[in-house]
């Protein structure tokens, strides 16, 4: 059955679309509920399919938001094992953004709540705990989040959900031959809103698409099969200043876009989205050559039709022409940046998981601390040959470059995910705001879920203090932890100047019977001659601190935590 669909890949007018979409349920007001369970969903003739959903046997329902509002959501896992539920795109604190530190225990309750600050846009939401991301979302578990804000419905847009606004959550999928969903990727056929082989019946006028690539990891290139021009009006993390033109997009997985169509002059006939794949660089998951993790697959390369629309006729107050000044952008300019940083795609190859600055995740290693407000550029250079998403938690950022180049149009918006190709180097900008947790991290990682799985993901603290301890120039000649006492588990030292703060400086801490207390998990060279200790618990009291460089001890300091 699978296979056959593939075979008439080449013939594109003979795919065939027999099951209408399916439009999930939107939920709204201020508070949400959400079931995560286990279920069974029945795809094709013969065996059951098992699933994971939410409030029901496959993917989820959209939530709704309106920016401003104050909403709680109560997340109930059913499953048998533990999960999280992340908000895909959202600027939450780190306690509600649903990482992996966010664990939902079996038959526990989870209950987010917080402000929606984020521009009116397109966001979706999925499990995310470590390792077992790709396996519960390849079985159902993500659905999507739509902003809703004043200036959005100020503007001259099709928003009528399910009528002129559809949401498309496209999907590669593997299916094995007992038609069980098999999370190691050899996609072998693709599905929107967990329906195969799709039709959807849109009304002759101007149609608005939110689209999703919430595939495991592969590429979409989206076009038309009459190679008609569409437009692009949002990136990941809201409106574009104006709608793009473009007869192909790039998606990849975990990013979004919203699309106008004009459909009006196409009524009676039937038109077909595509995936352009054979068009796709090498080197890209799903284009013709090395594709993915997995290497090739029957898909790899393969212009794919997985979508017909059937265009009816238009609806009594059809959005005829949409506004051409969708939002402001300004953008923070490089010379604001408080601070850089830079992170290197690299591993691969036989037996070799990719990783991030060569290292692997781990729980217990915070990768990056950045100061509440500060303003950074990164730099995402890829080492490897194959195309990664980086996707990062917390903010929205704007590109600033692409090997040197400024964007392509549609890509200078706001943005969490950026498709970084094979030897590429990506620069962005961004402002950590708003919240800030010495305990809890946010994660950046690449959204081609084996990968992150595998252990390609950091995370990084947001914390308070840097105009405090940095702004002491008179204390910068000597070795002081600042503040002190200390009162969470990190402890800053201000090196003073002209010492180099490397990780090649030792710190130890003794009690005051001088035995040695083996606090410190970790140590990050801050900005400015800023050393960063993380303690792995509380440990009140007096300590000495005694710090050595170059193999010579050159201070030992009184710290009081407290
Ligand atoms: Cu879509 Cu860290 O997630
Ligand atoms: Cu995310
Ligand atoms: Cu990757």
């Amino acid at each position: 059955m699978r296979w056959i669909l593939l075979l008439l890949v080449p013939g594109l007018a003979t795919a065939q679309f027999n099951n209408e979409l399916l439009i999930p349920p939107t939920l709204t007001g201020a508070e949400f509920s959400l079931t995560i369970d286990e279920s069974t969903k029945q795809f094709y003739d013969g065996q059951t399919t098992e699933t994971i959903g939410f409030n029901g046997n496959f993917l989820g329902p959209t939530l709704i938001f309106n920016k401003g509002d104050f909403i709680s959501i109560e997340v109930d896992n059913n499953l048998n094992e533990e999960t999280t539920v992340h908000w895909h795109g959202m600027h939450v604190s780190p306690e509600d953004d649903g990482g992996p530190h966010t664990v939902i225990a079996p038959n526990t309750t989870w209950n987010p709540d917080f402000t929606v600050l984020d521009r009116a846009t397109t966001f979706w939401y999925h499990p995310h705990l470590h390792e077992r991301t790709n396996r519960h979302v390849t079985k159902g578990a993500a659905g999507m989040i739509i902003i809703r804000s004043d200036d959005e419905s100020a503007l001259t847009l099709p928003r009528t959900y399910g009528e002129d606004d559809f949401p498309l959550i496209v999907q590669a999928k593997s299916f094995d031959n007992d038609n069980q969903l098999d999370e190691r990727g050899d996609d072998n056929v693709f599905m929107v809103n967990g329906t195969l082989e799709p039709y959807l019946d849109v009304p002759g006028q101007m149609v608005r698409f939110r689209v999703l690539n919430g595939s495991n990891e592969r590429v979409l290139y989206l076009g038309f099969n009459d190679d008609r021009q569409f437009m692009q009006i949002g990136s990941d993390g809201g409106l574009l200043e104006s709608p793009v033109s473009m007869n192909r997009l790039r998606l990849a997985s975990g990013e979004r876009a919203e699309l106008v169509v004009d459909f009006s002059g196409d009524i009676g006939s039937n038109l077909e989205l595509l995936t352009y794949a054979s068009e796709l660089g090498g080197g890209i998951p799903g284009g013709p050559v090395g594709g993915g993790g997995g290497g090739m697959n029957g898909l790899d390369g393969q212009d794919v039709s997985f979508m017909e629309f059937r265009v009816g006729a238009a609806t009594g107050n059809a959005v005829t022409s949409i506004s051409q000044n969708l939002a402001t952008h300004e953008p923070w300019d490089e010379s604001e940046a408080n601070n850089t940083r830079t992170i290197s795609m690299d591993g691969g190859g036989p037996g070799n998981p990719f990783s991030l600055n060569d290292g692997i995740f781990d729980d217990n290693v915070i990768n990056e601390t950045v100061f509440l407000d500060d303003i950074e550029v990164w730099t995402i250079t890829n080492t490897t040959n194959i195309a990664h998403p980086f996707h990062i938690h917390d903010i929205q950022f704007y590109i600033l470059d692409i090997d040197g180049q400024a964007p392509p149009m549609n890509e200078r918006g706001l943005k969490d995910v950026v498709l970084v190709e094979g030897n590429q180097t990506v620069r962005f900008i961004t402002k950590f705001e708003d919240f800030a947790d010495p305990e809890v991290p946010y994660m950046y990682h690449c959204h081609i879920l084996p990968h992150e799985d595998g252990g390609m993901m950091g995370q990084f603290l947001v914390i308070e203090g840097e105009e405090e301890v940095l702004g002491l120039k008179e204390l910068r000649n000597s070795y002081r932890v600042y503040p002190n006492p200390v009162s969470d588990k990190i402890v800053r030292v201000l090196v003073p100047q002209g010492m180099n703060a490397s990780k090649d400086m030792e710190f130890k801490m003794f009690d005051l019977s001088g035995k040695l207390v083996p606090a410190i998990s970790s140590k990050v060279c801050g900005p400015d001659n800023l050393m960063i200790l993380y303690l792995s618990e509380f440990y009140t009291g007096i300590y000495n601190l005694v710090i050595t460089s170059e193999g010579k001890s050159v201070a030992s300091l009184k710290v009081m935590i407290e």
